[in-house]
Protein backbone atom coordinates (compact mmCIF):
# COMPACT_ATOMS: atom_id res chain seq x y z
CA UNK A 1 0.00 0.00 0.00
CA UNK A 2 1.28 3.58 -0.81
CA UNK A 3 2.26 5.74 1.91
CA UNK A 4 -0.32 8.90 3.33
CA UNK A 5 2.58 11.89 2.78
CA UNK A 6 3.25 11.44 -1.05
CA UNK A 7 1.18 10.53 -3.87
CA UNK A 8 -2.19 9.19 -3.70
CA UNK A 9 -3.26 8.13 -0.63
CA UNK A 10 -5.27 5.05 0.50
CA UNK A 11 -8.33 6.37 1.08
CA UNK A 12 -8.75 8.12 -2.41
CA UNK A 13 -11.15 6.37 -4.76
CA UNK A 14 -9.59 5.33 -7.79
CA UNK A 15 -11.35 4.19 -10.93
CA UNK A 16 -10.59 2.18 -14.09
CA UNK A 17 -12.97 2.04 -16.85
CA UNK A 18 -11.69 -0.28 -20.32
CA UNK A 19 -11.12 -3.56 -18.69
CA UNK A 20 -9.46 -4.71 -22.37
CA UNK A 21 -6.08 -6.33 -22.29
CA UNK A 22 -4.17 -3.91 -21.40
CA UNK A 23 -6.77 -2.35 -18.62
CA UNK A 24 -7.80 -5.62 -17.25
CA UNK A 25 -3.78 -5.68 -16.98
CA UNK A 26 -3.37 -2.73 -15.66
CA UNK A 27 -6.44 -2.99 -13.02
CA UNK A 28 -5.43 -6.07 -11.36
CA UNK A 29 -1.64 -4.90 -10.93
CA UNK A 30 -3.94 -1.75 -8.97
CA UNK A 31 -5.64 -4.35 -6.90
CA UNK A 32 -2.37 -6.25 -6.29
CA UNK A 33 -0.75 -3.33 -4.77
CA UNK A 34 -3.86 -3.17 -2.13
CA UNK A 35 -5.64 -0.50 -3.69
CA UNK A 36 -9.55 -0.08 -3.62
CA UNK A 37 -10.60 -0.14 -7.26
CA UNK A 38 -13.93 0.49 -8.59
CA UNK A 39 -14.00 -0.84 -12.30
CA UNK A 40 -16.04 -0.65 -15.26
CA UNK A 41 -15.99 -2.57 -18.41
CA UNK A 42 -18.78 -1.48 -21.15
CA UNK A 43 -18.77 -5.06 -21.75
CA UNK A 44 -20.12 -5.90 -18.20
CA UNK A 45 -18.81 -9.76 -18.26
CA UNK A 46 -15.30 -8.90 -18.23
CA UNK A 47 -15.90 -6.70 -15.29
CA UNK A 48 -16.75 -9.69 -12.97
CA UNK A 49 -13.44 -11.35 -12.16
CA UNK A 50 -12.65 -7.73 -10.82
CA UNK A 51 -14.83 -8.63 -7.58
CA UNK A 52 -12.51 -11.62 -6.79
CA UNK A 53 -9.73 -8.95 -6.49
CA UNK A 54 -11.75 -7.03 -4.20
CA UNK A 55 -13.16 -4.25 -6.73
CA UNK A 56 -16.20 -2.84 -6.89
CA UNK A 57 -17.46 -3.66 -9.96
CA UNK A 58 -19.94 -0.59 -11.63
CA UNK A 59 -23.07 -0.92 -13.51
CA UNK A 60 -22.72 1.80 -15.46
CA UNK A 61 -19.46 4.99 -16.13
CA UNK A 62 -22.12 7.82 -13.99
CA UNK A 63 -22.19 5.27 -10.75
CA UNK A 64 -18.11 4.09 -11.23
CA UNK A 65 -16.54 7.81 -10.92
CA UNK A 66 -18.81 8.69 -8.61
CA UNK A 67 -16.70 10.22 -5.49
CA UNK A 68 -13.61 8.94 -7.70
CA UNK A 69 -10.51 11.10 -6.97
CA UNK A 70 -8.37 9.77 -9.70
CA UNK A 71 -9.82 7.65 -13.24
CA UNK A 72 -7.79 5.79 -15.21
CA UNK A 73 -9.04 5.10 -18.78
CA UNK A 74 -8.20 2.25 -21.08
CA UNK A 75 -10.27 1.92 -24.41
CA UNK A 76 -9.25 1.26 -27.68
CA UNK A 77 -9.08 4.27 -29.90
CA UNK A 78 -9.91 7.87 -30.26
CA UNK A 79 -13.33 7.72 -30.96
CA UNK A 80 -14.31 5.19 -27.70
CA UNK A 81 -11.89 7.55 -25.66
CA UNK A 82 -14.10 10.61 -26.74
CA UNK A 83 -17.39 8.61 -25.84
CA UNK A 84 -16.12 7.55 -22.44
CA UNK A 85 -15.03 11.16 -21.66
CA UNK A 86 -18.09 12.77 -22.66
CA UNK A 87 -19.85 9.90 -20.30
CA UNK A 88 -17.94 10.67 -17.52
CA UNK A 89 -16.57 14.40 -17.42
CA UNK A 90 -20.11 15.43 -15.89
CA UNK A 91 -20.20 12.96 -13.23
CA UNK A 92 -16.48 14.27 -11.86
CA UNK A 93 -15.85 16.15 -8.57
CA UNK A 94 -13.79 19.04 -9.37
CA UNK A 95 -9.78 18.62 -8.80
CA UNK A 96 -10.25 14.56 -10.38
CA UNK A 97 -7.89 13.78 -12.18
CA UNK A 98 -8.23 11.58 -15.69
CA UNK A 99 -5.53 9.60 -16.43
CA UNK A 100 -5.54 8.65 -20.07
CA UNK A 101 -3.45 5.24 -20.65
CA UNK A 102 -4.81 4.91 -24.41
CA UNK A 103 -2.99 5.10 -27.60
CA UNK A 104 -4.56 8.12 -29.46
CA UNK A 105 -3.69 11.26 -31.48
CA UNK A 106 -1.82 14.60 -30.60
CA UNK A 107 -4.89 16.40 -31.33
CA UNK A 108 -7.15 14.15 -29.13
CA UNK A 109 -4.73 14.34 -26.05
CA UNK A 110 -5.23 18.39 -26.67
CA UNK A 111 -8.65 18.44 -27.57
CA UNK A 112 -9.56 16.29 -24.22
CA UNK A 113 -7.21 18.42 -21.94
CA UNK A 114 -9.08 21.18 -23.16
CA UNK A 115 -12.40 20.07 -22.24
CA UNK A 116 -11.15 18.77 -18.92
CA UNK A 117 -9.47 22.08 -17.76
CA UNK A 118 -13.12 24.00 -18.88
CA UNK A 119 -14.96 21.04 -16.77
CA UNK A 120 -12.43 22.11 -13.35
CA UNK A 121 -10.38 18.58 -13.91
CA UNK A 122 -7.23 17.44 -14.69
CA UNK A 123 -6.04 15.22 -17.91
CA UNK A 124 -2.95 13.22 -17.62
CA UNK A 125 -2.02 12.12 -20.98
CA UNK A 126 -0.37 8.90 -20.09
CA UNK A 127 -0.07 6.03 -22.88
CA UNK A 128 1.77 2.86 -21.86
CA UNK A 129 4.67 1.14 -23.75
CA UNK A 130 4.10 -3.01 -23.40
CA UNK A 131 2.37 -5.70 -24.13
CA UNK A 132 -0.18 -7.30 -21.26
CA UNK A 133 2.23 -9.95 -20.12
CA UNK A 134 4.79 -7.21 -19.20
CA UNK A 135 2.08 -4.73 -17.67
CA UNK A 136 1.01 -7.95 -15.53
CA UNK A 137 4.99 -8.43 -14.32
CA UNK A 138 4.98 -4.15 -13.89
CA UNK A 139 7.84 -4.32 -16.56
CA UNK A 140 6.11 -1.69 -18.56
CA UNK A 141 6.97 1.97 -19.62
CA UNK A 142 4.34 4.93 -18.65
CA UNK A 143 5.13 8.15 -20.59
CA UNK A 144 3.23 10.91 -19.18
CA UNK A 145 2.12 14.39 -18.94
CA UNK A 146 -0.01 16.99 -17.87
CA UNK A 147 -0.21 19.67 -14.86
CA UNK A 148 3.04 18.55 -12.71
CA UNK A 149 1.13 18.34 -9.26
CA UNK A 150 -1.54 15.87 -10.55
CA UNK A 151 1.64 13.66 -12.94
CA UNK A 152 3.28 13.61 -9.49
CA UNK A 153 -0.08 12.46 -7.55
CA UNK A 154 -0.43 9.71 -9.94
CA UNK A 155 3.02 8.69 -10.73
CA UNK A 156 3.43 5.69 -8.08
CA UNK A 157 0.25 4.54 -9.39
CA UNK A 158 1.13 4.12 -12.57
CA UNK A 159 4.01 2.60 -11.29
CA UNK A 160 2.20 -0.22 -10.02
CA UNK A 161 2.46 -1.57 -13.99
CA UNK A 162 5.63 0.41 -14.87
CA UNK A 163 8.77 -0.22 -13.60
CA UNK A 164 9.85 3.09 -15.53
CA UNK A 165 7.44 6.32 -15.66
CA UNK A 166 9.00 8.90 -18.10
CA UNK A 167 7.23 12.49 -16.79
CA UNK A 168 7.34 14.18 -19.90
CA UNK A 169 6.25 17.59 -18.74
CA UNK A 170 3.00 19.75 -19.26
CA UNK A 171 3.02 19.57 -22.78
CA UNK A 172 -0.30 17.07 -23.05
CA UNK A 173 1.10 15.62 -26.61
CA UNK A 174 4.58 14.38 -26.07
CA UNK A 175 3.69 10.89 -24.65
CA UNK A 176 1.42 10.70 -27.34
CA UNK A 177 4.11 11.73 -29.76
CA UNK A 178 6.75 9.42 -28.38
CA UNK A 179 4.44 6.33 -28.09
CA UNK A 180 3.61 6.46 -31.80
CA UNK A 181 7.44 7.50 -32.82
CA UNK A 182 7.37 3.59 -30.56
CA UNK A 183 4.64 1.90 -31.87
CA UNK A 184 5.26 2.86 -35.42
CA UNK A 185 9.45 1.28 -35.26
CA UNK A 186 7.71 -1.82 -33.46
CA UNK A 187 5.30 -2.32 -36.18
CA UNK A 188 7.74 -1.51 -38.65
CA UNK A 189 10.18 -4.03 -37.22
CA UNK A 190 7.05 -6.75 -37.49
CA UNK A 191 7.29 -5.81 -41.58
CA UNK A 192 10.60 -6.11 -41.60
CA UNK A 193 11.08 -9.15 -39.90
CA UNK A 194 8.47 -11.22 -41.45
CA UNK A 195 9.97 -10.16 -45.29
CA UNK A 196 13.33 -11.33 -43.71
CA UNK A 197 12.14 -14.56 -42.76
CA UNK A 198 10.23 -15.39 -46.32
CA UNK A 199 13.33 -14.25 -47.86
CA UNK A 200 15.41 -16.45 -46.19
CA UNK A 201 13.22 -19.62 -46.30
CA UNK A 202 12.62 -19.05 -50.16
CA UNK A 203 16.16 -18.81 -50.27
CA UNK A 204 16.83 -22.12 -48.54
CA UNK A 205 18.29 -20.59 -45.79
CA UNK A 206 17.54 -22.38 -42.66
CA UNK A 207 15.13 -19.62 -40.22
CA UNK A 208 16.45 -20.87 -37.18
CA UNK A 209 19.73 -19.39 -38.28
CA UNK A 210 17.53 -15.90 -39.22
CA UNK A 211 15.98 -16.11 -36.15
CA UNK A 212 19.31 -16.26 -33.40
CA UNK A 213 20.78 -13.25 -36.14
CA UNK A 214 17.83 -10.78 -35.11
CA UNK A 215 17.85 -11.50 -31.53
CA UNK A 216 21.35 -10.23 -32.05
CA UNK A 217 20.48 -7.19 -33.84
CA UNK A 218 17.09 -6.52 -32.33
CA UNK A 219 18.04 -7.18 -27.97
CA UNK A 220 15.62 -5.36 -27.09
CA UNK A 221 13.06 -8.63 -25.63
CA UNK A 222 10.01 -6.89 -26.97
CA UNK A 223 11.27 -7.43 -30.40
CA UNK A 224 12.69 -10.62 -29.59
CA UNK A 225 9.25 -11.75 -28.41
CA UNK A 226 7.84 -10.93 -31.76
CA UNK A 227 11.03 -12.11 -33.63
CA UNK A 228 10.40 -15.81 -31.68
CA UNK A 229 5.93 -15.12 -32.16
CA UNK A 230 6.99 -14.64 -36.73
CA UNK A 231 9.79 -17.86 -36.76
CA UNK A 232 6.58 -20.24 -34.58
CA UNK A 233 3.87 -18.50 -36.29
CA UNK A 234 2.17 -18.51 -32.94
CA UNK A 235 -0.42 -15.84 -33.43
CA UNK A 236 -3.18 -17.15 -31.19
CA UNK A 237 -1.98 -15.38 -27.85
CA UNK A 238 -2.62 -12.39 -28.54
CA UNK A 239 -0.98 -9.35 -27.24
CA UNK A 240 -2.43 -6.98 -29.71
CA UNK A 241 -5.09 -7.46 -32.27
CA UNK A 242 -5.16 -7.24 -35.99
CA UNK A 243 -7.79 -4.48 -35.59
CA UNK A 244 -5.83 -2.52 -33.03
CA UNK A 245 -2.81 -2.52 -35.47
CA UNK A 246 -5.25 -1.40 -38.05
CA UNK A 247 -6.27 1.44 -35.61
CA UNK A 248 -2.71 1.62 -34.80
CA UNK A 249 -1.28 2.23 -38.84
CA UNK A 250 -4.21 4.62 -39.36
CA UNK A 251 -3.00 6.41 -36.59
CA UNK A 252 0.24 6.87 -37.64
CA UNK A 253 -0.73 7.73 -41.09
CA UNK A 254 -3.33 10.93 -39.69
CA UNK A 255 -0.60 12.06 -37.17
CA UNK A 256 2.21 11.96 -39.76
CA UNK A 257 0.20 13.82 -42.17
CA UNK A 258 -1.11 16.41 -39.25
CA UNK A 259 2.06 17.77 -39.24
CA UNK A 260 2.71 17.46 -42.95
CA UNK A 261 5.09 13.84 -43.05
CA UNK A 262 4.58 11.31 -44.81
CA UNK A 263 4.38 7.67 -43.47
CA UNK A 264 5.88 5.43 -46.65
CA UNK A 265 6.32 2.46 -44.13
CA UNK A 266 3.01 2.96 -43.03
CA UNK A 267 0.83 3.23 -46.06
CA UNK A 268 2.63 -0.46 -47.25
CA UNK A 269 1.90 -2.20 -43.70
CA UNK A 270 -1.78 -0.78 -43.90
CA UNK A 271 -1.90 -2.52 -47.17
CA UNK A 272 -1.39 -5.77 -45.24
CA UNK A 273 -3.97 -5.00 -42.41
CA UNK A 274 -6.43 -4.37 -44.80
CA UNK A 275 -5.56 -8.05 -46.24
CA UNK A 276 -5.36 -9.51 -42.74
CA UNK A 277 -8.37 -8.38 -41.67
CA UNK A 278 -10.04 -9.35 -45.12
CA UNK A 279 -8.85 -13.27 -45.01
CA UNK A 280 -10.36 -13.50 -41.73
CA UNK A 281 -7.31 -13.20 -39.68
CA UNK A 282 -9.40 -11.32 -37.13
CA UNK A 283 -8.87 -12.17 -33.67
CA UNK A 284 -5.30 -12.98 -34.13
CA UNK A 285 -1.95 -11.20 -33.00
CA UNK A 286 -0.96 -7.88 -34.98
CA UNK A 287 2.02 -9.78 -36.17
CA UNK A 288 0.15 -12.37 -38.19
CA UNK A 289 0.75 -9.63 -40.90
CA UNK A 290 3.84 -11.73 -41.20
CA UNK A 291 1.07 -14.68 -42.64
CA UNK A 292 -0.46 -12.02 -45.44
CA UNK A 293 3.75 -11.80 -46.14
CA UNK A 294 4.18 -15.44 -46.80
CA UNK A 295 1.03 -15.82 -48.99
CA UNK A 296 2.28 -13.05 -51.05
CA UNK A 297 5.80 -14.33 -51.08
CA UNK A 298 3.36 -18.38 -52.44
CA UNK A 299 4.76 -19.50 -48.76
CA UNK A 300 2.18 -22.27 -47.28
N1 LIG B 1 -2.54 -4.68 -26.41
C1 LIG B 1 -1.34 -4.10 -26.44
O1 LIG B 1 -0.30 -4.76 -26.64
C2 LIG B 1 -1.23 -2.60 -26.25
C3 LIG B 1 0.03 -2.10 -25.88
C4 LIG B 1 0.16 -0.73 -25.61
C5 LIG B 1 -0.94 0.10 -25.76
N2 LIG B 1 -2.14 -0.40 -26.17
C6 LIG B 1 -3.27 0.54 -26.27
O2 LIG B 1 -4.13 0.29 -25.16
C7 LIG B 1 -5.49 0.60 -25.53
C8 LIG B 1 -6.37 -0.63 -25.26
O3 LIG B 1 -5.89 -1.69 -26.09
P1 LIG B 1 -6.22 -3.22 -25.77
O4 LIG B 1 -5.23 -4.05 -26.49
O5 LIG B 1 -6.42 -3.41 -24.32
O6 LIG B 1 -7.61 -3.37 -26.54
P2 LIG B 1 -8.83 -4.36 -26.25
O7 LIG B 1 -8.36 -5.57 -25.53
O8 LIG B 1 -9.53 -4.50 -27.55
O9 LIG B 1 -9.75 -3.52 -25.24
C9 LIG B 1 -10.38 -2.35 -25.67
C10 LIG B 1 -11.17 -1.76 -24.53
O10 LIG B 1 -11.85 -0.57 -25.02
C11 LIG B 1 -13.24 -0.69 -24.70
N3 LIG B 1 -14.01 0.08 -25.67
C12 LIG B 1 -13.89 0.07 -27.02
N4 LIG B 1 -14.76 0.94 -27.57
C13 LIG B 1 -15.46 1.49 -26.54
C14 LIG B 1 -16.50 2.45 -26.45
N5 LIG B 1 -16.97 3.05 -27.55
N6 LIG B 1 -16.97 2.77 -25.22
C15 LIG B 1 -16.47 2.18 -24.11
N7 LIG B 1 -15.49 1.27 -24.11
C16 LIG B 1 -15.00 0.93 -25.33
C17 LIG B 1 -13.52 -2.18 -24.78
O11 LIG B 1 -14.74 -2.48 -24.18
P3 LIG B 1 -15.51 -3.86 -24.57
O12 LIG B 1 -14.84 -4.92 -23.74
O13 LIG B 1 -16.90 -3.60 -24.22
O14 LIG B 1 -15.29 -4.07 -26.05
C18 LIG B 1 -12.29 -2.70 -24.01
O15 LIG B 1 -12.43 -2.53 -22.63
C19 LIG B 1 -5.46 1.01 -27.01
O16 LIG B 1 -5.45 2.42 -27.10
C20 LIG B 1 -4.14 0.41 -27.50
O17 LIG B 1 -3.63 1.12 -28.61
C21 LIG B 1 -2.32 -1.75 -26.40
Amino acid sequence: MLSDGLGVKSMDKITYIGLGKMGGAMAERLCQAGHKLTVYNRTHAKAQSFAKLGAMVAGSIESAVEGADVVFTSVIDDQALEEVTALLLPHLKKGVIHVSTSTVLPKTAEKLAKLHKEAGVIYVAAPVLGVPDVVKKGEAMSFCAGEQGAVDKVSPLMRCYAESVMNLGEQITDPVVLKICMNYSVIAALELISELFAFAEKSGLDTAIVQESLHHIYAHPGVRHYIDKIYTRDFDKVNFDVTGGDKDVHLFQKAFTDVGVTPDIAHAIGDKFTQAIATGLVGKDWSVISEVVRARSGLK
